[in-house]
């Protein structure tokens, strides 16, 4: 679509809107000052419309989730088809067959595709509980409680996450609940080599890190750690929340290494809008779970919803068609490019790879979130001081759409300077 219609107009139903939220939501949950935040009515493959009828670019692929684009056809269909049939089961007791499909497809994708052998798999809703239950699998599997987690890490926001989760304004006031087991090392280093092995029981990890800068470690990185895992007993857990599903321009971020996890935390794209979420693991690690007896150690209402497995089971068989990898690979490849060659005052570095792009500022993006949001384009900023601008579109986003997104950018930061 022509990019001059991106042009944000606020009007009484976005202000109508705030206020509610304002007298209605929890402080603390969203932002709302002035123009911010837009209220989302309906979206379409990049493009997302407003409660005013504004319509945005969206840069984020709200969170990442949407990378086969918003509202994708045969995920919305497999969505249809379900809800008119069931819409929830009874996930640990009496559940459908999609489950089993999906625990299925989760094991190709994964650990059989990289010759491996059988994965086995614990689903969830939010991508913070599938690395809960991967804190818990490596618990059982090691029978060690320390985690090694790192510098500017973010794993998400639930207690047992917290344990990896390194940006401190997310301990805030619960720090001091957290049970004291977190080793925290730098992201990248070789610090790990100088640990006492005894007590880690676990090694979390983003193979490439998102919401932390969208930071690529040194290929050598990952091998240290699989190999220090290997030497200490310990589980190497990949939260692959946000780089899984071709994000980073291979179906899993840990593909670029070629290192393999016991664990692999999966989440956001892989239903492309439903709140899925998987710890996947090797059969002889996810084995440590003790056989149900009646009563499982660890389960939750909505495990397996049936609708979430439908869509996720859409998701899967578009993202693994030969012609998916390749519409990655091409707008990446344009969107690396594009970004690298954006000339524009203030950019200290540019880093990233496949759909996943950072680009760091030398001062904090918040402003200039709100000022892009007035040219239609929805994006967010990364990083401990919030200045890194990120780039993670939707996989079918244009080369128009791309050079409209980074000329208008370029002009900001201009005018701005
Ligand atoms: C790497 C990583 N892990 C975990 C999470 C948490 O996922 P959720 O917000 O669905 O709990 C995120 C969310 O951004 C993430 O990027």
């Amino acid at each position: 679509m022509l990019p001059d219609l991106y042009t944000r107009i606020p009007g009484p139903r976005s202000l109508f809107l705030a206020e509610k939220l304002q007298q209605y939501e929890s402080r603390n949950v969203t932002y709302v000052d002035g123009d911010w935040p837009v209220f989302w009515e309906r979206a379409e493959g990049t493009n997302v419309w407003d409660a005013d009828g504004n319509r945005f670019l969206d840069l984020t692929s709200a969170f990442g989730v949407a990378g086969l684009g918003h509202g994708n056809s045969e995920v919305v269909a497999a969505m249809q088809k379900q809800s008119q049939q069931l819409l929830h089961g009874m996930g640990d007791v009496h559940p459908t067959a999609l489950k089993g499909d999906l625990c299925e497809q989760l094991s190709a994708v994964t650990f059989e595709r990289w010759g491996v052998g059988r994965a086995k798999a614990v689903l969830s809703s939010s991508g913070f509980e599938a690395v809960e239950s991967a804190l818990k699998t490596a618990r059982l599997a090691s029978g060690k409680r320390k985690v090694i987690a790192f510098s500017n890490a973010y794993h998400g926001l639930g207690y047992g996450s917290l344990l990896g989760t390194d940006l401190e304004k997310f301990h805030g006031p619960f720090g001091d609940q957290l049970a004291n087991v977190t080793v925290r090392l730098p992201f990248g280093g070789d610090e790990i080599e100088q640990i006492s092995p005894d007590e880690i029981g676990a090694v979390l990890v983003e193979p490439i890190q998102g919401r932390g800068g969208k930071v690529v470690p040194p290929p050598e990185f990952l091998p240290r750690l699989r190999k220090w895992c290997d030497e200490h007993g310990a589980v190497l857990i990949f939260d692959e929340i946000y780089t899984g599903f071709f994000r980073t321009g291979k179906m899993f971020g840990c593909e670029w290494d070629g290192v393999v996890p016991d664990l692999i935390c999966l989440g956001k794209a892989l239903s492309g809008g439903f709140p899925i979420s998987a710890c996947v693991g090797k059969e002889s690690v996810m084995d440590a779970w003790p056989e149900s007896t009646g009563e499982a150690l660890h389960t939750s209402t909505f495990l397996g919803n049936p609708v979430g497995c439908a869509m996720a089971l859409a998701s899967l068989e578009i993202l693994e068609r030969a012609e998916t990898g390749d519409m990655v690979n091409n707008a990446g490849c344009y969107l690396e490019r594009a970004l690298k060659n954006m000339e524009a005052p203030g950019i200290i570095d540019v880093r990233g790879r496949g759909m996943m792009w950072g680009v760091e500022l030398d001062r904090n993006a918040g402003a200039l979130l709100g000022e892009l949001l007035k040219v239609g384009l929805i994006m967010l900023a990364d990083g401990k001081e919030g200045s890194v601008l990120a780039f993670t579109p939707p996989y079918l986003i244009s080369k128009e759409e791309t050079d409209f997104a980074i000329d208008t950018i370029a002009g900001i930061l201009a005018h701005r300077h």
